[in-house]
């Protein structure tokens, strides 16, 4: 029951909606494509025939648990040669979700949150080393490499007590070069003809073997180092290695601790790397912004040199920039929900058990239905609390929706605060003055070639 959705006018038969398409930016060209046709849309590439949604009130109704339920399709669906039934790419059904989301879900309570703090002022400690080397030689910074240092250290740290020594390094962790090449191996399988995959991808698919077997090593040294080294602090892979279920009784198996340890290796870095590039990106773009979040840093943190765990959620404004950051780049940009029943979606489009769309995160982000006329100009106060209760729900979608929405969603917020926190008090931003922002896509949003100046913070404004 497609023909009531509208789609690209030009369909060059067999091949499909392919006329201008850029296969390395398949996302923002399906945001263009969305401007176009409106709020609920399909494309076919080579066969494959995807409806995407974005309007505010149809994402709504997909957001009910009743109805809908997180699809494994797409881009989630090709990473499961890496990350298997780990939490993020399990289907609905496998019992291993369940199971691993009870066991780990605790390493993401108030109290585990606060045991990761002092890890994370740790690792952002040389971050700011690093930078403030920059500064003195009057080097500028490289955003989204010290970004992707900087929470790959965070989460294989406080996860599972790995120091993958990224400061340490020029060039990027081989861990990272091969997550980024299986990322980017996942995506262009979502944009080359099924069956032709084989043939046109067979160096890739090559290099993608390898990559994958690198990470399944890199992870099997990280856990046998702990089963044949002293225990961790109680850490996740504490959790996953000596937690039997509550009420079952059952254990995660040694290939399904592998997979979630991946999973969280990559799911735990690479989005919040972005989510923090994008707001420096804003905040050295706006200088009046950065000023008033610097302000609100001072005034709550005073001159601790740490501040504690509870001072990171006091930076109310910070966390609006972050916010804010996220409503216009989503770097997770796009979640897929399948029908659980027959139903209609919004009165008119039926839709099969089992049917399903994608929800394409920064246009309902920008709708102006919601968001108003001027939704693309960045501005944090549109996170007030006034303004935030004033919105429909399931507008703000960052993290997902329902039970398979983001369980690391309390660690990529305190750990992005606390270092934006940090970053704003000791420096200044200055950008380069030519760059206009680009984003790359590699599943995951990225500010292309993002540097910045970094000045000593002028004496309290
Ligand atoms: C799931 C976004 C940080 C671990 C998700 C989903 C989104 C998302 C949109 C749902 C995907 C879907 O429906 O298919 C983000 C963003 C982050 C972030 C934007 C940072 C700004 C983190 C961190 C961790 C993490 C720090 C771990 C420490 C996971 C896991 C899932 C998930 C394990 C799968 C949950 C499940 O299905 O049970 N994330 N995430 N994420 N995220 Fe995050």
């Amino acid at each position: 029951e497609l023909h009531r959705i509208p789609r690209p006018p030009h369909r060059v038969p067999l091949v499909g909606d392919v006329v201008g398409v850029n296969l390395r930016t398949p996302l923002q060209d399906s945001l263009r494509v969305g401007r176009q046709l409106g709020p609920i849309f399909r494309r076919k590439g080579f066969g494959k025939e995807i409806v995407f949604v974005w309007g505010a009130k149809l994402s709504g109704e997909m957001a009910d648990e009743s109805r809908f339920a997180k699809h494994v399709g797409l881009g989630v669906a090709n990473l499961r040669p890496v990350a298997g039934d780990g939490l993020f790419t399990a289907y609905n059904h496998e019992p291993n979700w369940q199971l691993a989301h009870d066991v780990l879900a605790p390493g993401f309570s108030r109290d585990a949150m606060e045991s990761y703090h002092a890890m994370m002022l740790e690792v952002t400690g040389r971050l700011t080393d690093r930078w403030d080397g920059e500064r003195a030689a009057g080097r500028p910074v490289d955003v989204p490499g010290d970004m992707t240092k900087l929470t790959l250290e965070t989460i294989a740290r406080t996860g599972f007590g790995h120091d993958f020594g990224s400061f340490e390094r020029t060039r990027p962790h081989p861990f990272v070069t091969a997550m980024v090449g299986a990322l980017m191996y996942a995506q262009r399988l979502n944009v080359v003809p099924v069956p032709l995959a084989p043939v046109l991808m067979r160096s890739a698919t090559r290099r993608n073997d390898a990559d994958v077997a690198y990470l399944n090593r890199t992870v099997d040294d990280v856990v046998e180092a702990r089963i044949n080294g002293p225990a961790g602090d109680g850490d996740l892979l504490d959790r996953m290695l000596d937690t039997a279920h509550p009420e079952t009784g059952e254990r995660l198996t040694p290939e399904n601790i592998r997979r979630q340890v991946i999973t969280f290796l990559i799911a735990g870095h690479e989005t919040t790397s972005g989510a923090l590039s994008f707001a420096l990106h804003y905040l050295a773009q706006h200088p009046d912004i950065a000023t008033r979040a610097r302000a609100e840093v001072d005034r709550v943190w005073g001159d601790t040199p740490q501040p504690a765990y509870d001072q990171v959620a006091r930076l109310r404004y910070v966390r609006r920039v972050l916010d804010e950051s996220l409503r216009l780049w989503p770097t997770a940009p796009a979640y897929a929900r399948e029908a659980k029943e027959d139903t209609v979606l919004g009165g008119v489009h039926p839709m099969r058990r089992g049917a399903w769309a994608l929800v394409l995160i920064p246009l309902l982000h920008r709708d102006p239905e919601v968001w108003g006329a001027d939704a693309e100009r960045f501005d944090p106060d549109r996170f007030e609390p006034g303004a935030v209760r004033a919105r429909p729900a399931h507008t703000f979608k960052p993290f997902g929706t329902g039970a398979r929405a983001c369980i690391g969603r309390q660690f990529a917020l305190h750990e992005a605060t606390l270092v934006l926190g940090l970053l704003l008090r000791r420096y200044e931003l200055r950008p380069d003055p030519a760059y206009r922002l680009r984003v790359a896509e590699r599943l995951t949003l990225m500010p292309e070639g993002l540097t910045l100046h970094l000045d000593r913070r002028s004496p309290a404004a």
